[in-house]
């Protein structure tokens, strides 16, 4: 059986860290994807974390399968008023989740270690959970995610095609307008995300504005909703903070075009909330299947 990474669907970790690399030189990528799948603790019960790893899809291809139209996060994506996503690619993407940020650190102190004779860190984020699984913005974040029955077939490319079990991350830095959110009363608030605040109850389709968050990022096929599978977090401290953007599909295109439809690149009207939060950085990571990065594990103990 073919596994897609187990830490992507390992939910309830309260302490998390992102680690992005990019390569020294473009000869050792075979070097890094080694290194990062060879990575031991993590990948034992004693480590006390999970993990997801993942690497530039042109960097991957050159070494194993991958589907033929997926691609890095190469160009900015722009939408009315100057609003821009900002394309911040890197080579490979590290993350740790955990109880506590103690494991995180000692994991991210031996992957960088590790990593360093053939690539720089190039950016390190950390996330921890507000109030169980709401977003700085006071809004529950995941609502609408497939359960993780389903999530599996949402997340992972199915057996059989290239890549298979294989899942395609989008990963951006948002950061909030705080202030700015926390002007604005409950009602204006729901109305920019399309759910309420309490419950996450969404909006009836006669009253979903159609700039709101929710109507911007359902995407429809034949009448049926293409799902993809977040595990978004809170990011930061009292100042400065957001929302680390963690999207799992099967398929590249649609988080490519939830981006676009937010950005108001398809000509509809720019998601609201990106009046309220701005986009730091964006990347995708190609995170194969457990199968495919057991073919670059060297040392088995
Ligand atoms: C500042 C960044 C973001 C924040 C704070 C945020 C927050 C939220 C919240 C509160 C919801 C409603 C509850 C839920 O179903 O989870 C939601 C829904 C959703 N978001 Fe985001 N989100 C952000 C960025 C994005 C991005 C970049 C994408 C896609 C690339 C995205 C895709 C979705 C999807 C697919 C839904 C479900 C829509 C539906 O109900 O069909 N979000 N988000």
């Amino acid at each position: 059986m073919i596994s897609g990474q187990p830490g992507i669907f390992a939910l309830g970790a309260a302490a998390h860290g992102f680690f992005e690399f990019s390569l020294r030189d473009e000869a050792a990528g075979v070097d890094l994807i080694r290194t990062i799948a060879n990575l031991r603790v993590p990948h034992t019960t004693v480590g006390g974390a999970n993990v997801v790893v993942g690497f530039r899809p042109e960097l991957w291809r050159l070494h194993a399968p991958i589907p033929d139209d997926v691609h890095g996060f190469n160009d900015a994506i722009s939408g009315p008023d100057g609003f821009a996503m900002p394309a911040t690619q890197a080579d490979a993407f590290v993350w740790f989740a955990a109880a506590a940020y103690d494991a995180i650190f000692d994991l991210g102190v031996e992957t960088l270690e590790a990593v360093s004779p053939c690539a720089t860190l190039v950016r390190e984020s950390s996330g921890w959970s507000y109030r169980h699984s709401r977003d700085l913005t006071g809004f529950e974040d995941g609502t609408a995610n497939p359960t993780l029955y389903d999530a599996p077939a949402v997340a992972s490319i199915e057996t059989g095609s290239a890549g298979e079990g294989g899942s395609i991350l989008l990963f951006q830095q948002w950061r909030h307008d705080s202030p700015a959110w926390r002007a604005l009363d409950d009602a204006r608030q729901e109305r920019i995300i399309g759910r309420t605040k309490p419950e996450s109850a969404e909006f009836s389709e006669e009253t979903m504005p159609p700039d709101s968050h929710v109507a911007r990022t359902t995407l429809r096929e034949g009448g049926a909703e293409l799902p993809i599978f977040r595990r978004n977090v809170p990011y930061g401290h009292v100042c400065e903070h957001g929302t680390l953007f963690i999207g799992f599909a099967a398929e590249q295109r649609r988080l490519h075009d939830m981006l676009e439809q937010m950005a108001g690149a398809d000509g509809g009207p720019r998601d609201a909330l990106t009046r309220f939060s701005t986009p730091l950085t964006g990347a995708y990571y190609f995170c194969p299947s457990v199968d495919a990065l057991a073919q670059f594990v060297t040392e088995r103990t």
